[in-house]
């Protein structure tokens, strides 16, 4: 499926990013202190060195605010009028997440909710607050994409826990024109019920992962709807300047690279620092690499990712120059 975008004068154009990571860092030498694992297998079968956990003290809703707060606070200067959070790991089952995140920043009687769509969800987000611009149901949407994962392995399971860290990212979205820098392009999305069993957490503590059918799926999932997502774009795949994919395992990301034909300078990756971050991954990915410069504005980007569920999207945009917003 391929959701609308760019009705004229009513694309969703990024115009703001930040990311929040809680302050304290788990290398591998701490895990290999309780679990019967190295650090050379988990840096040679995921490509993570460490991930940030946060403690009792950080709530999904507290990363969700800091990331938010930053990205409407170093963009262009806009108040958003709709809140979307995407997280797997909400605080509670009820109420949702996005409205104390909305009245946290002040912004207390906009339309706000959740969606859950795994790793995938700041994607579907992203979607879903493109078609509230492309309506005209909202002139500003700041998504946030959110989630806490440490929270979903046995604390005895080698095979999980190395993967997983917490922490939240977020864009805030303005109405635009499609051909526009920032502008976001067709977003591909997709799911597959029949493989839910391949990820599924019942409960905090009890995650269940059958890695090896999660990773082929990973890399076929993210990338055809790279493919389908450049096509819709009117790009070629040679006209991709940075590739931002979920950050899940880097042999994944590697792999869909190679099939996509990009060559590892044109891939964007931070899995050693964090680690699986879910939802939070491609802002996390995106503000860090704004911030670095490995992502420039006028870069051709190609976002991508892949989930529980299951489920998979991806999107294009050229990246904007933040630092110098449009009179
Ligand atoms: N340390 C040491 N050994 C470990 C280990 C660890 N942390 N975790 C697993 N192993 C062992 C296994 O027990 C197995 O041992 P065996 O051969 O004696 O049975 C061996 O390593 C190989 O396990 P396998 O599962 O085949 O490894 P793998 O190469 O597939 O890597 C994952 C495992 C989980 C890293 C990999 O499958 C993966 O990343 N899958 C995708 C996960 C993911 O991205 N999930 C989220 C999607 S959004």
């Amino acid at each position: 499926m391929t959701a609308a975008s760019g009705v004229a004068g009513r694309a969703a154009v990024v115009s703001g990013v930040g990311a929040a990571l809680p302050p304290r860092i788990v290398l591998n030498a701490d895990l290999t202190a309780r679990l019967d694992t190295t650090d050379e297998w988990i840096r040679s079968r995921t490509g993570i060195a460490r991930r940030h956990i946060a403690g009792a003290d950080l709530s999904t809703t507290d990363l969700a605010v800091r990331a938010a707060a930053q990205a409407l606070a170093n963009g262009e200067p806009v108040t958003a009028e709709a809140v979307v959070v995407a997280t797997t790991t909400p605080d509670r089952c009820c109420p949702a997440t996005a409205p104390t995140v909305a009245t946290r920043l002040g912004l207390t009687g906009i339309p706000a909710y959740d969606l859950a769509a795994g790793c995938t969800g700041f994607l579907y987000a992203l979607a879903t607050a493109a078609g509230f611009i492309a309506a005209g149901n909202a002139r500003t949407v700041l998504v946030v994409g959110v989630d806490r994962l440490a929270t979903l392995p046995g604390p005895e399971d080698r095979t999980t826990v190395p993967l997983f860290g917490d922490g939240a990212g977020a864009v805030v979205l303005r109405r635009g024109s499609a051909d526009e820098a920032g502008a976001l392009g067709p977003v591909v999305l997709g799911s597959d019920g029949t493989g839910a069993d391949l990820i599924r957490a019942p409960r905090p503590g009890a995650l269940h992962m059958d890695g090896g059918e999660v990773f082929r799926h990973a890399v076929d999932r993210m990338s055809t709807a790279s493919r389908q997502a450049v096509t819709a774009a009117g790009w070629e795949l040679a006209d991709v300047d940075r590739l931002v994919p979920h950050q899940a395992n880097s042999r994944i990301t590697a792999f869909v690279a190679c099939q996509l034909g990009v060559a590892d300078d044109r891939q964007l990756s931070n899995i050693a620092e964090t680690g699986n971050t879910g939802a939070a991954s491609i802002p996390l990915l995106l503000a860090r690499s704004a911030a670095d410069g490995r992502l420039k504005p006028g870069h051709r980007t190609l976002l991508t990712s892949f989930g529980a569920g299951l489920t998979w999207g991806a999107t294009t945009l050229t990246w904007p120059d933040l630092s110098h917003p449009p009179s």
